[in-house]
């Protein structure tokens, strides 16, 4: 009998030269493959550039971006026939859903008796089927431009209205006395008899507040200069958030959205308000003074009173 146990695995020369080839080299792969592993986490996904810096800022990009626009900036309006191609056509062009159908006269008759304030109140306060300002919002669409619209289709349509006059140099670049004024005056129902742009720049200013903003707003303590100004800067800047409630923004008027907050003392909110918090820019985006923000504020927080 042999030496060698029954089953041993190496029976040949050549098999231990083997086997000892396969003891040097086994470890040795398995050591080159463990260090190309561990450098591994520069290169995920062979030909990819998923962690180039451009995808990196794409993916932890945050989720809501805030376009604040500057107010004083020169503003390029567009065409009556513009804003009805782009918005109102929808409705208007067939006669969906009971809207006047653009240049049927019959349609249109009757309603452009009305005068066109009346027109231009329901475009932008909407009625039945006719939403708000045809669906848009105050920031795509301006008072003037709806108002441009209304003309165009109304003078399609039967009527000879004219032209809407632009508001003198941007209602909102105006002082704020001045929007103010114009506010207050047509708050004062005086819009129908002032000029066309006086009573467009007023629509502007009153449009978009809530009815709870028709209440006078001036607290006994307050100057009504200050409150004029709050006011004036509440329409400018702060109601493109504040009015519909947008990124969560406590809504004008709404006063279980601002209760928790008013627990709070007023400079604290005061300073919420001037150097922003969570998605509220600092003086929501505007570089109005410390004053006219704090009585921004106030004039808020008068409507929740
Ligand atoms: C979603 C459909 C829809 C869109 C979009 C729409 N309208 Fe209307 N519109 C209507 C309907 C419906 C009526 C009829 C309302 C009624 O008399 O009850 C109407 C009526 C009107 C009237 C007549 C109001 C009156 O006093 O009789 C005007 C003016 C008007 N729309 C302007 C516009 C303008 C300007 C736009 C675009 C900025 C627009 N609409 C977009 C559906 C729409
Ligand atoms: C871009 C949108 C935006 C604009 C514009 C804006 N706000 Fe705000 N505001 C917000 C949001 C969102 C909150 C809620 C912030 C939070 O609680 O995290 C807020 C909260 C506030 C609060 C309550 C702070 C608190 O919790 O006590 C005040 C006061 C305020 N804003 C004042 C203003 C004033 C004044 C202006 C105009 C000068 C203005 N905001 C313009 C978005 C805006």
């Amino acid at each position: 009998m042999s030496e060698a146990p029954h089953g041993a695995p190496i029976k040949t020369p050549g098999q231990l030269i083997a086997a000892v080839i396969a003891g040097f080299a086994v470890p040795i792969i398995i050591i080159v493959l463990l260090a190309y592993y561990v450098d591994n986490s520069t290169r995920t996904g062979a030909g990819t550039d998923s962690l180039s810096e451009a995808e990196v800022t794409a993916r932890i990009k945050p989720l809501a971006q805030v376009d604040v626009r500057d107010a004083n900036a020169p503003r390029v309006y567009k065409t009556g026939e513009e804003v009805y191609k782009a918005v109102c056509s929808a409705c208007h062009a067939s006669g969906a859903a009971g809207a006047p159908k653009f240049t049927n006269t019959a349609d249109w008759a009757p309603r452009i008796s009305q005068g066109f304030d009346t027109l231009l109140h329901t475009a932008l306060a909407g009625k039945g089927g006719m939403p708000p300002r045809g669906g848009t919002s105050p920031d795509d669409y301006s008072d003037f431009e709806i108002a441009r619209a209304v003309a165009y289709m109304a003078n399609n349509s039967g009527a000879s209205f004219p032209e809407p006059a632009q508001p003198a140099s941007g209602a909102a670049a105006a002082p704020a006395a001045t929007a103010a004024a114009a506010a207050s005056g047509a708050a004062a129902g005086g819009a129908s008899d002032a000029g066309a742009a006086q009573a467009a720049a007023a629509m502007a200013a009153m449009a978009s507040v809530p009815q709870t903003a028709a209440a006078p707003a001036a607290g006994a303590t307050q100057s009504a200069d200050a409150s004029q100004a709050g006011k004036a800067l509440y329409q400018q800047v702060c109601q493109a958030c504040h009015a519909a409630g947008v990124l969560n923004a406590p809504k004008f008027g709404d006063k279980e959205a601002w209760a928790p907050r008013l627990k709070e003392p007023m400079d604290t909110v005061y300073n919420y308000a001037l150097h922003g918090k969570g998605a509220m820019p600092p003086k929501g985006g505007s570089s109005a003074s410390d004053a006219d923000v704090k009585a921004a504020v106030d004039y808020m927080v008068s409507s929740v009173k």
